[in-house]
This record gives C-alpha cells, sequence and structure tokens, in this order.
C-alpha cells in the first residue's frame, strides 16, 4: 500500500488541530482509550461535539518538554492509502509545519479561515509550498459552518487565492469548503454544500497521483553510520536519499573521491537486490575505505555539486532575528557542519512576492542568501533533488532548527564581494506606494572610483567625552588622505532634520534612526561617514548597525566618566543640568548604556585627541578600508 506524505500549514486558530483530530477520528485511526479520554473531557467541558483539538493538544505539553522534538508525525491510514502528517507545537510555527520534513511531502493543507479569507500567512504558505516543490496543495477553506455554509464566501476565497497563485509555479491547486469541528466534507461529504461537486477532503487524498517530481535517477546514499559488528563485515547504514542503486553497481564515495562497486545490500538484516528512493539498507562495498557518518556513496559518473559558498532560499523560522555575523550549525543530510550567512541578496514580499532589500530576516520570512560553510558540502540543486538540495540550520546554543533551505547554486569560488547592497531592518518603516530606486553607480563602482571602501564610524558617549573633537579630527586626515567623507553630529543634526526632537528616549530613538538612515545612504554613496552622537542606548545603536553590512559598521565607544565630562563641560550644560535647568540630561538625569561590544573604544581621560585620531586610522587600515600611501 502506498504512503501520502502531507504537510499542513494555515494560522492561528484556524483549525488546524481540529482538522487533523477529525481526519484520525473518522477514519477510526484513534485509539480506543484515546477516544474515551477525549469524550470524557468535552463532556466535562460542556461540550456537545467532540472537541478534536485535544487529540493533537493533549499532547503538545508533553511535547513542549522535550524542545529538541519540533515535530510529531500522525500515522493514519484507510484500506487504500497509508498516511503521515507532519504536526508542529506552538502557536505561530505554522510555517514550521509545512517545512519540516517537506523534501518527502507530497501534498500540502493549507488551512484558511472562512470568516478571515486569504491572510499573508495564507500566501506565505502557498508560495512555500511552489519553493518546496510540494507537488500537491490542497486549499481546505474551513469553518464553512459559521459562514452559513455560504458559497458566496467561498467562491471569493477561491478567485482571490487563484489569482495570487497564477504567480507561482504551483502544478495541482485544489479547493475544499470543509468544517473540520462538524466534519463536512473532511471524511463524510456535506450535505449542507450541495453547491459543492468536488471530493471530500479524505477522498481527495486517497486518490491524489504520488510519486510526481521524486528523483529516481541520482543516486544519492548519504551515509548515517558506518556499521562493523566484527572484523569480517563493513557495511553502510543509511536510507536512499534518491535514485536507485544495485549489487554490483559503480560507486563513487565522497568527499574522498574514491571509488568502488557495490558487493551487497541488506534490508532489515535481509540481502536485497536492490534499493530505491526511501529504503533504509545497510551497503557493503568491495573495497575496504574508510567511510563514515556525513559521507556520502553516490553512482559513479553522477556526481553531485561540491562547494563551501551555497546560493540559497532561506526560509526562517526562529523568533531569534538571522544574525549573520553569527555561526550556525548547518545540517545537510547527515552532515553537520558550521556555517555563516555572507549577504542577504532579497527578501520577499510574500503579499507582492516582489523582492526587497534586507539585512537580516525574522520569524517566517523568506529570502535569498549566500551562506559560507566551514566544510565542503555535495548538493543537488533543490530543484533537481529535494533531499540533497536541502538543509536546515540550528542555533548551535539552543540546538532549536531556526531556519529551512533550499539550493538555488553554489557562488562560483572567484566571485566578487557581494555585488548588491542589501540594507534595511525588518521593521524599516516604507511609504505606502514606494519603490526602491535602484542605483545608477553602485556602492563597489564608487569605492574602486575613490580608492577606498565606504564604512560607518559610529562614535558613541557622554556630552563632553570628546566625540565631536575626535570626530572633525578624524574627517581632517580622512579628507587629507583623499577619502569621501561625510559627518554628521549630535548638535547639527538637531538644527532642521531633527529640530522637531527632544531628549526622551523615545525622541533619541527617533533621532538616531533618522541618522542612521542617513548615514546608511551616504554608505550607499561609498562615503565615510562619522557620526558622533550620544546615542545612549545600545538598542537604538545595534538598529543603526544592522542597516550597514557586517564589517563596516565600526561602533567606537568614546570613554570619558560623568565626573571628568562634568569638569569639563564645553557647553555648560553640565552645570545647568545639575541646577534642574535641563531636564533628561545624560549622564545626571537619563541614563548612558555604555557599548557592549565596541569595534574600538577611545579613552579620552587617558589618551590625547591627536593619539586616538591615529587609532582609528590604524583601525581602518587593518580593516582594509583605507590604504595608506605608500612609502
Ligand atoms: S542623543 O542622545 O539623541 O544621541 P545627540 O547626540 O543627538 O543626543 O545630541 C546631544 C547634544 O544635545 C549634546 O551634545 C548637547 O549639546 C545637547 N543636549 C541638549 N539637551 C540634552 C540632554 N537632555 N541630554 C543630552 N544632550 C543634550
Amino acid at each position: 500500500m502506498d504512503l501520502l506524505r502531507i504537510a499542513t500549514a494555515g494560522s492561528v486558530d484556524d483549525g488546524k488541530s481540529t482538522l487533523i483530530g477529525r481526519l484520525l477520528y473518522d477514519s477510526k485511526a484513534i485509539f480506543v482509550d484515546q477516544m474515551q479520554a477525549i469524550e470524557r473531557a468535552s463532556r466535562q467541558r460542556g461540550d456537545a461535539t467532540l472537541d478534536l483539538a485535544l487529540l493533537t493538544d493533549g499532547l503538545r505539553a508533553e511535547r513542549e518538554q522535550g524542545i529538541t522534538i519540533d515535530v510529531a508525525y500522525r500515522y493514519f491510514a484507510t484500506p487504500r492509502r497509508k498516511f503521515v502528517i507532519a504536526d508542529t507545537p506552538g502557536h505561530i510555527q505554522y510555517t514550521r509545519n509545512m517545512v519540516t520534513g517537506a523534501s518527502t511531502a507530497e501534498l500540502a493543507i493549507v488551512l484558511i479561515d472562512a470568516r478571515r479569507g486569504v491572510l499573508t500567512q495564507s500566501r506565505r504558505h502557498g508560495y512555500l509550498a511552489s519553493l518546496l516543490q510540494i507537488p500537491h496543495i490542497v486549499v481546505a477553506v474551513n469553518k464553512m459552518d459559521l459562514v452559513g455554509f455560504d458559497q458566496a464566501v467561498y467562491a471569493a476565497i477561491v478567485a482571490n487565492y487563484t489569482a495570487f497563485a497564477a504567480g507561482l509555479a504551483l502544478e495541482n491547486l485544489h479547493f475544499i469548503p470543509i468544517s473540520a469541528l462538524q466534519g463536512d466534507n473532511v471524511v463524510e461529504e456535506s450535505l449542507r454544500m450541495r453547491w459543492y461537486d468536488g471530493p471530500s477532503l479524505l477522498h481527495y487524498l486517497e486518490t491524489v497521483e504520488i510519486g510526481v517530481g521524486r528523483n529516481l535517477t541520482d543516486f544519492r546514499f548519504p551515509v548515517q553510520l558506518a556499521v562493523r559488528p566484527n572484523q569480517d563485515f563493513r557495511g553502510y547504514a543509511g536510507q536512499v536519499a534518491s535514485g536507485s542503486i544495485a549489487a554490483g553497481d559503480e560507486v563513487a564515495i565522497l568527499p574522498s573521491g574514491l571509488t568502488s562497486r557495490v558487493c551487497s545490500i541488506l534490508a532489515s538484516g535481509e540481502p536485497a537486490p536492490a534499493a530505491s528512493l526511501g529504503d533504509s539498507v545497510v551497503i557493503t562495498l568491495e573495497h575496504e575505505l574508510d567511510i563514515s557518518r556525513g559521507d556520502m556513496i553516490v553512482r559513479k559518473g553522477q556526481l553531485p555539486v561540491v562547494t563551501d559558498r551555497l546560493e540559497c532560499t532561506l526560509c526562517w523560522l526562529s523568533e531569534e532575528v538571522l544574525v549573520p555575523s553569527r555561526e550556525y550549525l548547518l545540517q545537510h543530510t547527515t552532515h553537520q557542519m558550521r556555517a555563516r550567512i555572507l549577504c542577504i541578496h532579497h527578501r520577499v514580499d510574500v503579499d507582492t512576492l516582489t523582492h526587497e532589500e534586507a539585512a537580516t530576516l525574522t520569524l517566517n520570512e523568506i529570502g535569498q542568501v549566500q551562506i559560507q560553510t566551514a566544510r565542503l558540502l555535495f548538493y543537488d540543486p533543490y530543484t533537481a533533488n529535494r533531499a540533497t538540495g536541502s538543509f536546515i540550520l540550528i542555533d548551535p546554543y539552543s540546538h532549536n532548527t531556526v531556519a529551512a533551505g533550499m539550493i538555488l547554486a553554489s557562488t562560483p569560488p572567484v566571485a566578487a564581494a557581494p555585488a548588491r547592497q542589501t540594507s534595511t531592518t525588518a521593521n524599516r518603516p516604507r511609504s505606502t506606494n514606494v519603490t526602491w530606486e535602484g542605483e545608477t553607480l553602485s556602492r563597489q563602482t564608487r569605492e574602486v572610483h575613490n580608492g577606498h571602501l565606504a564604512a560607518v564610524l559610529w562614535l558613541t558617549g557622554l556630552s563632553g567625552a570628546g566625540k565631536s573633537t575626535v570626530a572633525r579630527l578624524v574627517e581632517q586626515r580622512l579628507f587629507d588622505l583623499g577619502c569621501q567623507t561625510f559627518y554628521l553630529d549630535g548638535d547639527n543634526v538637531r538644527h532642521g532634520l531633527n529640530g522637531d526632537l527632544g531628549f526622551s528616549a523615545a525622541d533619541r530613538k527617533e533621532n538616531i534612526r533618522r541618522v542612521a538612515e542617513v548615514a546608511r545612504l551616504a554608505f550607499m554613496h561609498g562615503q565615510l561617514a562619522i557620526c558622533a552622537f550620544i546615542s545612549p542606548f545600545q538598542a537604538d545603536r545595534d538598529l543603526a548597525r544592522l542597516l550597514i553590512p557586517q564589517g563596516r559598521f565600526l561602533e567606537i565607544y568614546v570613554r570619558c566618566s560623568a565626573e571628568e565630562c562634568a569638569r569639563r563641560d564645553p557647553k555648560g550644560l553640565y552645570a545647568r543640568a545639575r541646577r534642574g535647568e535641563i531636564a533628561e540630561f545624560t549622564g545626571i538625569s537619563s541614563p548612558y548604556e555604555p557599548p557592549l561590544a565596541p569595534e574600538m573604544v577611545l579613552d579620552t581621560e587617558r589618551t590625547a585627541p591627536e593619539e586616538a585620531v591615529s587609532q582609528v586610522l590604524e583601525e581602518l587600515v587593518r580593516r582594509r578600508i583605507v590604504k595608506l600611501p605608500m612609502g
């Protein structure tokens, strides 16, 4: 009997648990004791109908304790077919449902709440399904009972979603109006929606064509384990990711590139003539080779691509945003390695399917990125092979899965720094009906012309610490070297551009936000932007940093004790603040948060301004942002 793997996706409260429960219940796949427990619990709650969500929710608490298990598979069967549904706990993790195990899912159920209609989430899941190349999509328009089984409501949703899906490469898109709670069109055909003449959901699941899009050509066998029970036997255990192999076939082993021949194949301990996609087997080879977990056995002459730099589509699954400078663990087949995201090419607006600039990805966002891996990886593009073309990223500390990726290609080895300037924070405001005008002269072109790289030097510190003094001298030195500079100063910017802002925490945040945007524009024009702002809050400085590619934003802490600043008091402000004439004065009646991890610290109590300036210059040279003249 064949097996259909199903992924589910929807939004909060649209009835996923109830639907899964209903499928299990009506197809009689629930154990009797579980069923009695649900009936009891529903009765205790005074519900007339069974609360089928209890079936899946009851297991949820258990699962949430074992944090590492982020997906549960529910099995059920009818006389015609077996089914596996990937189910995930957590309320906002619906995207994860779809992505987890997606390389094997053949059908995705996208749930839409009939009352709420097509949401961004619904579009996101359709888009993801197309990216993941899930061959069949069923849009289940749920809660039809709550809209009076109204055909017009259903038709409007179908029209809306069909129009959206026209922009996607979805092959089989099917709609079914259901009520998971009351059972309409889930297993039994509904008598209350006679205007619908299609199959019930289960009937559709039972009859949909499976096996579409499987790669039966390229043999890929990621080795899970080298089995060596005694001196006489050496085999390699794993699951065939794609293609097939038979005893006697010639194979190559990656990464060594050594070749051999399949001696025997064991399935469940019994000799088998061949193995194909999905089979878990042990393979023995003619030669004694050193093969271990993470290696891959492939058919000779049918090699995957080997690289350490990937171009891929990434779906971010974590509430912690993507941090490009951080190291993640990349799990690809049975291989795990350290990896870093080098650059985000763009993020996809899932409502309009347009690309937009991005400096990070947040929960459920999808973007195209470039990844550097610490070791070589053997892959096929996702379009050719869903198993060897996909991977997940894991947080090395929490061990949570933070992203799922689909490999598009590898970056050519000599590719220069990413050509696109990509910067924006996730929640960077944008006016309506505006599009980003691409630049005619790229930053890279300007940098070549200027003879130095663009960067943002962000000087932070108390009023009177010496930020402006150092900043002006740094600018002078850079100017003398022929560099393109742009100077932004707190007091000056508060004349005009930010003249409407005061010194409350909210106003300071807005002050820094605007200035950071200006610095970014200067940066994109190839300039060295020198910014001198108290910028007392780490979070605000972090946001400024997010706008600039990694390595080009230097947070420079101009350190000086509050006592010394008050003694210097160049503008007489400390004295006035002490007398209570200035409210919210930094260092007196408003806090200053010293940088947590600045690129540089300049101690102006012990270092003369000229010396501090030299330190900045040395740092710029060390980072190859600026070159000193020869000689
Ligand atoms: S920030 O906190 O929003 O980053 P910013 O650097 O723009 O401050 O402006 C600081 C300058 O504003 C100081 O150098 C000082 O001359 C002036 N100023 C006026 N009122 C205050 C205040 N309450 N706190 C700090 N600086 C103030």
